[in-house]
């Protein structure tokens, strides 16, 4: 077993497991480069080869435990029909939902527009450079899927349409959940040796909301990714109440943001921890990083837990910041 796998279940490990959320990417220079040369991000994403080479970039350069695919959480809207494209210095713009078209599109058309990601991580799952390592496929959760899904683009502060009426909601819920079940199958039997849901915007949902948006939809992914004997990482950035969360859904571990208090998860929370710490602290100097690792690493010293950031690492990261990053949590 990995290190990765061993803390999950709650076993001794020999050192700490680290990886980090985002790892592949912007901030690489052997990344922008490949990038320069495939304008179509969507493209680039669907080209299994290259999308292979940047999974392992990180891994070449740093000590950590897992590789996490190159891919997009927006490929489950794009397999569903509805358009997208990535604007420079704006993110992601999708087509208009025309969701009657979207709930009849039938589960091979879906397979067959995401074949590349499933060649991705068969090419990637078995090459010599993962041995003893976990390779990471993943999903948006139901509910980030909801926002650019009628959004259209990332929501910023807020969200800019009127999701709650819109008019085939619950027919819609359905489908994306039904998608997400199907991609994570595809994604463990290519290789994926552990799932992780993105709910990258649960904290733009009123409480009072959670149960339907969140909790309900995240639970049956959950239990489904169990079904197929594999383990599920949430991060439901944001949320206000992390303990709530993992009461109702039950993840096999919880990826906390940088705005909840370390000390309070610590202490109210019991199963398996990943990630925490600030990416912007990569952005100042060795010495403050080195002591904000060890805050994190200090509070969760009795705890199963995986080290990792509050969010994705920024594209103004030097990686060699990055690469004393892992040492210190590699010697602690
Ligand atoms: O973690 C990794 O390194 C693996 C690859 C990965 C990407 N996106 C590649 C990517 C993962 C896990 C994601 C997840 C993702 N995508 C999330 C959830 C995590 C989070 O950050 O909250 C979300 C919300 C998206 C949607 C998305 N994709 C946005 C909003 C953007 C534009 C802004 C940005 O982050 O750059 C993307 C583009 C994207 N996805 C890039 C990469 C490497 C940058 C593309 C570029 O070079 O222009």
């Amino acid at each position: 077993m990995t290190v990765l796998i061993d803390c999950i279940n709650n076993k001794s490990v020999s050192s700490i497991p680290v990886w980090f959320m985002r790892q592949a990417g912007r901030y690489l220079p052997e990344f922008r480069d490949i990038r320069s040369k495939n304008k179509d991000f969507v493209k680039l994403c669907l080209n299994p080869e290259l999308s292979k080479d940047i999974t392992l970039q990180p891994l070449n350069r740093f000590n950590i435990d897992a590789a996490i695919i190159f891919s997009d959480i927006l490929l489950i809207p794009f397999a569903l029909g509805q358009q997208l494209r990535f604007e420079k210095n704006f993110g992601p713009i999708l087509g208009e939902l025309r969701s009657e078209n979207i709930i009849d599109v039938k589960n091979d058309e879906i397979t067959k527009k995401l074949q590349p990601v499933y060649n991705l991580l068969k090419f990637t799952s078995s090459d010599p450079k993962m041995k003893n390592k976990d390779l990471i496929g993943f999903i948006g959760a139901t509910w980030t899927l909801l926002v650019y899904m009628l959004n259209q683009k990332s929501p910023k502060k807020n969200i800019e349409v009127d999701i709650f009426n819109y008019p085939h909601l619950d027919k819609l819920i359905n489908k994306i959940i039904e998608t997400q079940k199907i991609h994570i199958k595809k994604q463990i039997e290519s290789g994926a040796s552990i799932i992780q849901i993105f709910d990258s915007w649960a904290g733009l949902l009123e409480i009072n909301k959670y149960n339907k948006y969140i909790y309900e939809p995240t639970k049956i992914l959950v239990e489904y990714t169990k079904s197929l004997g594999k383990n599920v990482i949430c991060f439901p950035r944001g949320i206000k109440n992390y303990k709530e969360y993992c009461k109702f859904v039950k993840p096999s571990a919880i990826s906390i943001d940088y705005e909840v208090d370390p000390l309070e998860i610590a202490k109210n929370i019991n199963i398996p921890i990943q990630g925490g710490m600030n990416p912007q602290i990569l952005l100042t100097d060795k010495e403050n990083l080195k002591k904000e690792a060890k805050r994190y690493l200090d509070i969760f010293k009795d705890h199963p837990y995986i080290f990792n950031l509050g969010h994705g690492i920024l594209p103004e990261t030097d990686p060699t910041m990055v690469d004393y990053l892992v040492k210190i949590v590699k010697d602690y």
